[in-house]
């Protein structure tokens, strides 16, 4: 069990979540040493705050969180750090889904990267029933987090590779790769072209698992475990955070993972095309002309837009099998940041019902999705004079959605195809979303998914 949740209730201090508007009545509820304790540390009732509470004897009676309103569960994520070591239950929640989301964002609010640095938090728990679904997500979190989080020295591409045969054997999934010239063998020339010059080899990772004849549904993750920008080199500043560039990835494995512990009746395939896109004598160069797996030749306008090329190769693939659903995920553009911030994650389809029922489960789970538009006649923005089509527009506007259009090429219009362009990263903390990588899309897209192949639950 994860060490923010026991299991044990004896001794736990009650943690009472209330609403600005709920706290008048509340207060007049309290002894007089109470109020004046609160008058004392001069409390406001203000979203986000919380207060503790003595007994007369001095000990810790309770915990007092304001709410910004009846559905906010974030703000429970902060109290993990701030709480001090001991045990906690939430008091006053009575609904069922409600709690659970509070105790998930207890669980990520708890979340350290540890791996090259001990733990500073003190041991604070919250009680929670063993075996909760809630826990199958945090773990699944957790490991989108620490993907993320992992410098590129210690996750690349065999690494992440690494990441997804535990996966299946966790799960009794198959798993098979494609790796170095057998990418041009089996004919993945992007993959290849982008990922040639580092030393570590590019290749595409490609799970399965489900039964054969369950509706078939395709995950696919960028997984550029580091983007130089290549030849088109990128600034410094741009550069430092770039270990994240496979975040795509590490959602799409933190999904497949929620998909196969909920047992979702799905042949479930995950396809992650996993590159470093460094410099070299036999770096790919602008101009360059790709011939890609579905035969459209792309002219590289830019090294620095590498995520679309894998994408593409992948999403050929994908679509060769008619899939019911196929998502993919990315850290495509900043284009897409510029539009949304980095809290948002942009999604492009065209399919109107997949469409208006992934905002309804982008705000059950407080998971924010924006829709963009694939606005066909910005096609245009991708005309190469060589080829018959470059992989970066001449235009500096509408980024994210050239990006999507780029993709599209890759994909028959027959498909339920959604793409997602998202950080995959908090720049800063906040209540159960600390500051680094972060899985992002993936609780809505899991919302998403339940409804639609377990309606009953
Ligand atoms: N990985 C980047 C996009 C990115 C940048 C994601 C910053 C998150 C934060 C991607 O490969 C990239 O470099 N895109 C270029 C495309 C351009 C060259 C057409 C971009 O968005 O600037
Ligand atoms: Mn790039
Ligand atoms: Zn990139």
């Amino acid at each position: 069990m994860l060490n923010c949740f026991t299991a044990q209730s004896e001794g736990s201090i009650p943690i009472i979540s209330l609403t600005p508007q709920q706290w008048d009545s509340w207060l007049t509820k309290q002894t007089s040493t109470t109020r004046q304790w609160l008058t004392t540390l001069n409390f406001v009732a203000k979203p986000g705050n919380f207060v503790l509470l003595p007994d007369s004897e001095g000990q810790l009676k309770q915990v007092v969180l304001v709410l910004n309103d009846e559905s906010d569960f974030w703000s429970f994520g902060s109290l993990p750090w701030v709480l001090p070591k001991g045990s906690y239950h939430y008091q006053s929640i009575t609904d069922k889904v409600l709690l659970d989301r509070a105790a998930l964002a207890w669980g990520l609010g708890a979340y350290e990267f540890t791996r090259y640095k001990n733990s500073t938090r003190s041991l604070t728990q919250l009680v929670f029933a063993k075996d909760s679904h809630v826990f199958t997500k945090i773990s699944a979190i957790y490991q989108v987090r620490d993907l993320i989080n992992t410098p590129t020295e210690d996750l690349g591409p065999a690494e992440l590779a690494e990441t997804v045969i535990q996966l299946a054997k966790k799960y009794e999934a198959s798993v098979t790769q494609i790796i170095g010239d057998d990418l041009l063998k089996k004919n993945y020339p992007a993959i290849h072209a982008v990922g040639r010059a580092s030393t570590r080899k590019p290749r595409l990772i490609d799970l399965s698992w489900g039964g054969a004849n369950n509706p078939k549904l395709t995950l696919v993750g960028k997984g550029v475990c580091f983007d130089s920008g290549g030849l088109n080199l990128k600034p410094g500043s741009s550069m430092l955070f770039m270990k994240k560039d496979m975040g795509g990835a590490a959602n799409a494995i933190g999904l497949a993972e929620m998909i196969m512990a909920f047992k979702l009746p799905v042949r479930l395939r995950l396809l992650i095309p996993a590159v470093e896109n460094l410099i070299g004598s036999n770096a790919y160069k602008p101009g360059d002309i790709i011939k890609m797996r579905n035969g459209l030749n792309v002219e590289i306008g830019n090294t620095d837009a590498e995520g679309r090329l894998i994408l593409a190769d992948a999403l050929s693939e994908a679509d060769s099998e008619d899939p019911e659903l196929l998502i993919d995920l990315a850290t495509l553009t900043g284009a897409a940041r510029a539009a949304m911030g980095t809290e948002i994650s942009a999604f492009f389809t065209e399919h109107e019902t997949l469409a208006s029922d992934l905002l309804k489960s982008s705000v059950e789970e407080q998971d924010p999705l924006w829709r963009l538009p694939l606005y066909k006649p910005y096609q245009k923005l991708l005309d190469s004079k060589f080829a018959d089509m470059s992989n970066s527009g001449t235009s500096s506007y509408a980024g994210a959605i050239t990006a999507a259009l780029f993709l599209n090429a890759f994909v028959k219009g027959i498909t339920q195809w959604v793409h997602v362009d998202f950080n995959a990263y908090n720049v800063t903390s906040r209540p159960g979303r600390p500051e680094g990588g972060e899985a992002m899309a993936i609780l809505a897209l899991l919302n998403y998914l339940l409804k639609k192949y377990l309606p009953k639950q």
